[in-house]
């Protein structure tokens, strides 16, 4: 029998987490990440050959999405009760290296741990309105407690004229985008047809509204806005648009970016255990100067990471992923320096 189809309990192992961490959401579902390991270690890499050159230059979101990936890791091992021990950029000689994860002490799972776990295979990002059932402030300050633990503020925009100025930011950013040919080529490269059996990209089937129909304007990945006769949304619902949230982290590094990840996942998948989903509007944070903007929106110093809306749906689909061999290569061989910037 070959080393592959009885592989080592440390690969099986490996397998399980990873199965895990692809789970993660990611910009234009690129999954830029790649795993490698070695006995009781698991090394997340940055895979920059699928970065977004238009929307993501500096890799700032192709990062976020590495970290959360990187919070499913640690949420999994936790819940087979074993205490993650992470490590984030182990290498300096190795920038691409973005976190090294062993197997610490038992601990025993806890109902927070179970409730995110559980919501893994169920949490899928939202295009289009929420129902008018607004997010209950036990639950917001608990989103935001869950961000805090990572180290990054959730700053809930309550007041009608913060919801109007991040608005017009987003419908700004949007219709620069929409304007400039590399931003819908790229997006045209990412954005799969109805029943497309690839395992990276959005599909249609997760796009059913029109991008503008929310206070909140979305990516047009069907094309939408580029066909006259559809170029205006026949139906809109601007108070189905949900709590609008910014991440924002006290600094701007690849550090600050990890862990901007981190809390995402973790916020993401508290909404997603007690039936909430979220939009992302990510947009504004991608020219320097509405980023700018965006900043006076959050609290003097912060960063803004993420831009999201939280809401209660009734349906959503689903989104691919590629298979775990394919992220995490045979026998878990590091990945060369061609994955890197
Ligand atoms: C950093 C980041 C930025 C994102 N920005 C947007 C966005 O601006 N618009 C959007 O519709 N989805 C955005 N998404 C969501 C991804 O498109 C989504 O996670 C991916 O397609 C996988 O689908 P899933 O979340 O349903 O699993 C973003 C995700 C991440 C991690």
């Amino acid at each position: 029998m070959t080393a592959e189809r009885n592989p080592s309990p440390h690969i099986r192992a490996a397998r399980h987490l990873v199965r895990a961490a692809v789970l993660a959401p990611s910009l234009h579902n690129s999954q830029p990440w790649l795993f490698a390991c070695s006995d009781s270690t698991l090394l997340l890499y940055a895979d920059y050959r699928r970065r977004l050159q238009f929307c993501d230059p500096y890799g700032r979101q192709l990062m976020i999405s590495c970290g959360a990936a990187l919070f499913n890791l640690r949420l999994a091992m936790r819940r087979l009760g074993f205490r993650p021990v992470v490590r984030l950029f182990p290498d300096p000689g190795t920038p691409w290296l973005l976190a090294r994860v062993q197997w610490g002490a038992y601990a025993r799972t806890t109902p927070d741990v179970a409730l995110l776990h559980q919501a893994l295979r169920h949490r899928h990002t939202h295009r289009g309105p929420f129902t008018s059932a607004g997010v209950p402030a036990p639950l917001i300050e608990a989103l935001a407690r869950h961000a805090r633990a990572e180290g990054v503020q959730l700053v809930a925009l309550e007041d009608t004229t913060a919801r109007r100025r991040l608005s017009r930011l987003v419908h700004e950013a949007e219709a620069r985008e929409r304007r400039v040919p590399g931003f819908g080529g790229e997006l045209l490269q990412w954005a799969r047809p109805f029943g497309n059996d690839r395992g990276d990209g959005v599909p249609a089937e997760a796009c059913m509204f029109h991008p503008d129909c929310v206070a909140l304007a979305g990516r047009d990945f069907t094309g939408l806005t580029r066909r006259r006769a559809t170029a205006r949304p026949r139906e809109t619902w601007p108070a189905r648009t949900g709590l609008m949230v910014v991440l924002t982290t006290p600094h701007d590094t690849h550090q600050d970016w990890l862990r901007a990840g981190q809390a995402l996942q973790r916020v993401l998948l508290c909404a997603a255990g007690h039936g909430f989903a979220a939009g992302f509007h990510s947009q504004p944070l991608e020219f320097a100067d509405l980023r700018a903007l965006v900043r006076t929106l959050a609290p003097s110093g912060q960063h803004p990471q993420m831009v999201l809306r939280l809401g209660r749906i009734g349906w959503q689909a689903r989104t691919p992923r590629r298979s775990v061999a394919e992220v995490l290569p045979h026998g878990g061989v590091a990945p060369a320096e061609g994955h890197a910037a």
